[in-house]
């Protein structure tokens, strides 16, 4: 069970007094942090129904209750050790696993901490506005348990960071607090996460395609041969998947309503006259955050990639489903752009690692994909979504400079730049969200005009249930 501390954990906090006080040293920043960053206008006298772990094993983690934001329990949850666990990939495959940091790993390791710790707040940062504009109390109520559990995310980093990296680990620590997405000064550290997220369509997009590039970082991150690295990262991928389910839901429910829309306003007509979200802006929406997320993989080829592969640091998604783990001389046949023509080649597969894992990525959007698609098929509707090509609006590695329709067909600077906006959000599509979801929808069980009410609620309560309460 996890204890009743001050910081709530599953790691024996209290056994190691040194790690307890820098850790309650760091809370009152992170709270001020929270309050300052987190939802805005929903911190003080807002109840929100969430899920909070009270232990990891899957019967126990989630427990539901009314709670104020700033008073979620945060705290720290490995998931338990496996027994012999054994180094899964890399030069010293089959090894046992580290309990700390070998000092020759120790920067490249505090560096993949840290990239993924700054993640956790800036998306947070991203969506702190949100709540204002919400369609639904259920949604509101599932907006903050991915905001707390993003909190959450952030803490299990700083864990790592201070109990195994030192006076530098501290000062990282400190940092993750200090950059804010978007800020010109001190911006976060990845591009996708100084975008902001004003509106409900980007905020499910991003859910579903950024929070998905989360789950397979972890993924990789859940094979390292650190295992607290392992076991903090598996315990996270229980709550991404919520994350992703918001997010895929949200979409789905906008489609079902969309079509609904369409087929009371009969076929032909602009479904934005009754208020509605049409597939033209939903797909536009897709292209960005998809291809935002696609650049969120890294570059292509990458030297960095192979040597995190060859000291075990971080592995392919799902490594135990390759046949060879020490992937010395194999290789991998990847699309290349050169002299501005595509072409093939092989490149060592070490070095593809990037690759490796979009592919990975690539292929877990498109099922969800096809099950949008499905609703628009079951509705009468020609209509498809899909993926845009891996070239398309590329920003990191090498796509990035040239321009690609997303069908993946080359044209030049001039020529894109005249077609931007058929293929991704402008100006105007952001003014109309905006108007859509000026009110915000505060009644349980109504829901905004532009999206379905869901199938089912949150933990078996109905759909009309509150969610989200103000105090009496
Ligand atoms: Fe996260
Ligand atoms: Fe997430």
């Amino acid at each position: 069970m996890i204890s009743a501390e001050k910081i709530p954990n599953n790691v024996n906090l209290s056994s190691n007094k040194r790690l307890q006080r820098a850790l309650e040293h760091w809370q009152p920043k992170y709270i001020q942090w929270w309050r300052d960053m987190g939802p805005q206008g929903f911190q003080d006298y807002h109840q929100v129904y969430v899920r909070t772990a009270v232990s990891v094993d899957p019967s126990g983690w989630a427990h539901f209750e009314y709670v104020k934001l700033p008073e979620y329990r945060w705290g720290i949850f490995l998931a338990d050790p496996l027994p012999d666990r054994r180094i899964g990939f890399g030069d010293f495959y089959g090894q046992p696993v580290w309990h700390e940091v070998p000092g020759e790993f120790r920067n490249q390791l505090r560096r993949l901490i840290v990239t993924q710790g700054d993640t956790e707040p800036a998306s947070v940062e991203q969506q702190r506005w949100l709540g204002h504009r919400c369609p639904s109390l259920y949604d509101l109520r599932n907006l903050f348990q991915v905001n707390v559990e993003e909190g959450r995310h952030l803490w299990a980093m700083v864990y790592l960071l201070h109990s195994y990296f030192g006076r530098d680990g501290r000062d990282e620590a400190e940092e993750l607090l200090d950059r804010q997405s978007g800020n010109r000064d001190k911006p976060r550290i990845l591009e996708a996460f100084n975008e902001p997220i004003d509106n409900w369509l980007d905020f499910f997009m991003f859910t579903m395609f950024t929070d998905r590039d989360g789950k397979s970082q972890l993924m990789s991150l859940s094979e390292s041969s650190l295992d607290p690295l392992s076991r903090t990262t598996r315990f996270m991928l229980t709550e991404e998947a919520h994350h992703m389910f918001v997010g895929e839901t949200g979409v789905s429910r906008i489609l079902q309503r969309t079509c609904e829309l369409m087929r009371e306003a009969g076929f032909s007509e602009d479904v934005r006259k009754v208020g509605g979200i049409d597939i033209p802006t939903i797909q536009k929406h897709l292209n960005q955050w998809f291809s935002l997320s696609l650049d969120l993989h890294g570059g292509e080829v990458s030297s960095n990639a192979a040597s995190y592969f060859a000291n075990g640091l971080k592995g392919r998604a799902k490594e135990e489903t390759f046949d060879e783990h020490i992937v010395k001389d194999a290789y991998y046949r990847m699309e290349f752009f050169e002299g501005g023509r595509p072409l093939t080649k092989d490149v060592l597969m070490r070095n593809a690692m990037n690759e490796v894992l979009r592919d990975w990525y690539v292929s877990d959007c498109a099922a969800g994909v096809e099950r949008w698609n499905r609703i628009l098929e079951h509705a009468g509707v020609s209509e498809r979504l899909r993926l845009p090509d891996r070239k398309f609006n590329r920003n990191i590695g090498m796509y990035s400079g040239f321009y690609f329709d997303p069908h993946g067909v080359a044209m030049s600077k001039e020529e894109w730049e005249k077609r931007r906006n058929e293929w991704l959000p402008c100006a105007a599509d952001r003014e109309y969200l905006l108007s859509i979801m000026a009110e915000p929808v505060y009644r349980p069980g109504t829901f905004a005009n532009y999206i379905a009410p869901p199938r089912r609620g949150i933990n078996q309560k109905p759909v009309d249930f509150e969610y989200v309460r103000t105090e009496q």
